[in-house]
């Protein structure tokens, strides 16, 4: 969403500090980023021995490319940690070792990410200072389609649903507030009654990730937002 609009003041925010972390050196360090990520192996028992190394043990460059590493080389590009917060997805078996950044795209996306400020937050501390006008938009994880569907686990506390209707209360704040704001979610009955009184979309989104290769491809989702749609646009889609 930020590198479609790219507004001239932004701030992005998860509460994963690994990937906040990561953008971060994407956005300051692309070229070192790129010259660590060209030291790693493939093979599993190069996988589990990265793996096992704990982020903070690491350099910061190495730390990023460490995360990059894990997750395109890892089953279905998957995110999930335990308890204590460890990644623990197994190897991917890619028969081919796979693609770990594309040299002109990571450039490009380091040189958008300049001047915006990226923290570690949860998404209500992330909007505490959002005023009248300003534009939010939050992809939380998705409340399940189905009760085996539950993945949710980006950070080691996983995504309730408490959390979402905490989430949607923000939300509703953040409309008394006067901010413009959008959200993505899945279809569910459950999400269209915590956003009672928004506007909806439907749309089909792609899903490249997902551990049943069934559900890859086109999935139904919700978008949820409380403005005039001509409001917002991606830059040369006027
Ligand atoms: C569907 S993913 C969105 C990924 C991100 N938009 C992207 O394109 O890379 C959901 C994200 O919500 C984050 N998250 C989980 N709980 C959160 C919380 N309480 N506050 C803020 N972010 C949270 C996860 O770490 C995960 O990155």
């Amino acid at each position: 969403m930020y590198l479609a609009l790219q507004p001239p003041v932004a701030k992005l925010s998860d509460l994963n500090g690994d990937l906040i972390h990561c953008w971060e050196i994407v956005r300051d360090h692309p070229a070192a980023l790129m010259k660590s990520l060209d030291k790693h192996e493939f093979g599993s028992e190069y996988y589990y021995r990265l793996r096992a190394i704990q982020p903070e043990a690491l350099g910061p460059v190495e730390r990023a490319s460490r995360l990059i590493y894990l997750n395109k080389t890892c089953y279905n590009g998957l995110y999930r940690v335990n308890r204590d917060g460890r990644f623990n997805v197994p190897f991917g078996s890619y028969e081919r070792p796979p693609r770990l950044y594309d040299r002109h795209n990571l450039l490009r996306i380091s040189e958008g990410l300049h001047g915006v400020e990226l923290t570690r937050a949860s998404f209500d501390d992330a909007v505490s200072d959002a005023h009248d006008g300003d534009f939010v938009y939050f992809d939380p994880p998705y409340h399940p389609l189905s009760k085996t569907a539950n993945f949710t686990s980006y950070t080691e506390d996983s995504f309730s649903k408490r959390d979402q209707e905490k989430l949607a209360d923000t939300v509703h704040e953040l409309h008394g507030r006067g901010c413009l704001v959008a959200v993505s979610n899945s279809d569910t009955p459950e999400i269209r009654r915590l956003y009672r009184g928004f506007r909806f979309q439907a749309l089909l989104a792609t899903r490249a990730i997902n551990s049943k290769g069934s559900r890859r491809g086109k999935i139904p989702e919700l978008l949820i937002y409380n403005y005039e749609r001509r409001v917002v646009r991606a830059k040369g889609t006027e």
